[in-house]
């Protein structure tokens, strides 16, 4: 199964409609995203908690590790630069944090708010190679701007 960005989009919307817990919001995402596509086979957030400091939020498939400082790994990387983190092959990401060993492919997006305060990052893992693409960054990312942008 292939996720419909613009479905799925709909989905959570209306899910969502009129809430601003961030928690509860992340909650839906996560489990709408996790069930939508097999390429993801792990589907979470990180929030920030503390300053440059990200911190487990909800998440679906095996255990992730629980603090993850912006210096490191994948998830630092696009809290640190607020840019998207497409990895093709994490065993070439330097720094990779590797929650579990199936991983091959990662994307990690920043997570904003309406007032563009950095709020988390939205990570997905594939056990496949190279599974993401830029449109999955794009469909993501309006998915994001659309729950978060509220806040
Ligand atoms: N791979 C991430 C860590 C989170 S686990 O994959 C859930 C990273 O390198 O930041």
């Amino acid at each position: 199964m292939t996720i419909d960005y613009l479905e799925t989009g709909r989905i959570i919307d209306s899910l969502t409609a009129g809430e601003t817990d961030e928690v509860a919001l992340m909650a839906t995402v996560v489990c709408e995203l996790h069930h939508a596509d097999d390429r993801f086979d792990w589907t979470g957030f990180y929030r920030v908690t503390a300053t440059s400091v990200l911190k487990i939020g909800p998440y679906q498939g095996g255990h992730g590790c629980l603090v993850i400082p912006f210096s490191k790994g994948v998830c630092g990387a696009a809290a640190r630069t607020g840019e998207v983190q497409l990895v093709d092959d994490v065993d070439a990401f330097p720094g990779h944090i590797a929650c579990s060993s199936s991983t091959r492919s990662e994307i990690v997006l920043p997570v904003h708010a309406g007032d563009g305060r950095l709020i988390g990052v939205l990570d997905i893992d594939s056990d496949q190679p190279s599974a993401f693409t830029r449109a999955d960054a794009e469909g993501l990312s309006a998915i994001l701007r659309s729950v978060f942008g509220r806040l």
